[in-house]
């Protein structure tokens, strides 16, 4: 196979991902550059589906201008499929999410599903979390106290900026980027954090990680099961 740019990994994972949805149900839809490839190809077999669940503004904008119907959360109880990026993954399934800002609802509507799907090129996959800038989304008067939790951990935390301000989320929050960490028991540390008074979400999937990664490779799909 010729060599495929990180783009057109995407566009691959995108579209391999239209297997897992099941017809006639509303699925899952998380955010980001790989799930907007997804989104594009859910448009081909929309009349098959009932709709969405989205995790961001962003997502449900793109969702509703393919015309595909876009459901709250609270009218939907469980979904069958969860289908989202990820920053990184590790060989057991864990993430670090939220790069695209979007952590919180993206968990949420993974934890309202019965399967993780992660789509993701092959420079997501990790042996140890914690290369990529963890984020964190804080309620803003707690920022400055959780980023110097973080430095008592020995990480460097930094408010995320967007001109020159505090990045405020979907859900009115901000966000930290916590470098320096290598999170070698997943769990556990999504354990301690969310603990943190003032953590909205802590952008480590552990208790909501993939039970499947299509991972774009130069040899194609790979799907990883976990
Ligand atoms: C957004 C996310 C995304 O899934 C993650 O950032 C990966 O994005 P991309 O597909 O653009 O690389 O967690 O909050």
């Amino acid at each position: 196979m010729a060599t495929l740019s990180q783009d057109e990994l995407k566009t691959l994972v995108g579209q391999a991902a239209l297997k897992y949805v099941v017809p006639g149900e509303i699925v899952g839809v998380g955010t980001g550059s790989t799930v907007n490839k997804f989104i594009d190809a859910l448009a081909s077999i929309k009349d098959q589906i009932k709709g969405a669940v989205s995790s961001s503004v962003a997502s449900t904008e793109r969702l509703q201008a393919l015309g595909i119907r876009v459901f709250d959360a609270n009218d939907v109880a469980e979904l069958a499929v969860y289908i989202d990026g990820a920053d990184e993954i590790d060989h057991q399934g864990h993430m670090i999410k939220g790069g695209g800002a979007a952590l919180t609802r993206e968990k949420i509507v993974a934890a309202q599903s019965r399967q993780f799907v992660c789509i993701a090129d092959e420079s997501k996959l990790v042996k140890t979390l914690g290369t990529y800038p963890l984020p964190v989304e804080v309620i803003p008067m707690a920022a400055h106290r959780i980023m110097r939790q973080f430095a008592a951990m020995g990480g460097q935390a930094n408010l995320r900026l967007r001109y020159d301000s505090p990045l405020v989320t979907d859900n009115g929050q901000y966000l930290v980027d916590v470098t320096g960490l290598q999170i070698s028991d997943p769990l556990a540390f999504e354990t301690q954090v969310n603990q943190w008074p003032g953590v909205v979400t802590v952008g480590v999937f552990a208790f909501q990680k993939a039970q499947i990664c299509l991972l774009g490779t130069a040899d194609g799909v790979k799907t990883l099961k976990f």
